[in-house]
């Protein structure tokens, strides 16, 4: 059956000595006590190899925010999938929105992103979620359908059996404005569904779909009580040990 998973998304916040202080009092944290669900921490590349020594990877994950389109080469400013396994990090996230917005990432990109992940054995986080305009006019069903056809429905199988889906609809990450509940689980079944369609209902079944969007303590319970919501990918309660540990023990 499909994990329960709380990962934090740091993006580009925190020095490398902050960091690395950080990630190590969240690992103590969970060495301490025993979590209902995987942890993970998704970092900026600068700190991967420091917070990789810091940490006890039995108890805390680690992965990367992105990773680059080309295997290597004449990339100037880029870091690879190999570059990120090699640090010792096990996921990367892909796709989020803050990538498609800012940085032109389309589902072309993302695809060659999701296999290079794949073949150097990382767990993609990717990521899918509708804008304020989409949710308004309805259409919010078939875009965030369309991003996972567009991006992911060219694996195999067996490949997205490896993939953990996380979505973030645009209007609720970093507002301060959280879906409701039951807003993430009408999507969360539609996207099962979607993926059910295409692969079978077990492919369905096995993946973990994670809500992301001002995750946070005081709502994370009700998010994580609904039966097609898997967790959580956090961003600003992320950045502070007790609050991330709030959500962890919502589970
Ligand atoms: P937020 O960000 O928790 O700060 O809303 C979530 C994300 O962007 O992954």
């Amino acid at each position: 059956m499909r994990k329960n998973i709380v990962a934090g998304n740091w993006k580009m916040n925190t020095t490398v000595p902050e960091g690395v202080a950080l990630a190590k009092e969240v690992s103590d944290c969970l060495a301490g006590f025993k979590a209902n669900c995987d942890v993970v921490i998704c970092v900026p590349f600068t700190h991967l190899v420091p917070v990789c020594g810091a940490i006890d990877q039995a108890v805390l994950g680690l992965g990367a925010e992105n990773c680059a389109d080309h295997k290597s080469g004449a990339y100037t400013g880029e870091v690879s999938a190999a570059m990120v396994a090699s640090t010792g990090a096990k996921y990367v996230i892909l796709g989020h929105s803050e990538r498609r917005q800012y940085y032109g990432e389309t589902s072309e990109t993302l695809r060659e992103k999701v296999a290079l992940a794949l073949e150097n054995g990382l767990t993609p986080i990717f990521c899918i979620g509708e804008v304020l305009e989409e949710r308004e006019n309805g259409s919010y069903n078939e875009v965030v359908k369309k991003q996972i056809e567009d991006g992911l429905f060219n694996r195999s199988a067996e490949d997205f059996g490896k993939i953990i889906l996380a979505y973030e609809p645009v209007w609720a990450i970093g507002t301060g404005k959280t879906a409701t509940a039951d807003q993430a689980e009408d999507m969360h079944a539609h996207i099962r569904k979607t993926i059910a369609d295409k692969y079978g209902k077990e492919v369905a079944d096995n993946t973990s779909i994670l809500y992301g969007g001002s995750c946070k303590p005081s709502n994370a319970a009700e998010l994580f009580a609904k039966p097609d919501v898997d967790g959580g990918l956090i961003g600003g309660a992320s950045l502070k040990a007790a609050d991330f540990m709030g959500i962890v023990k919502a589970f």
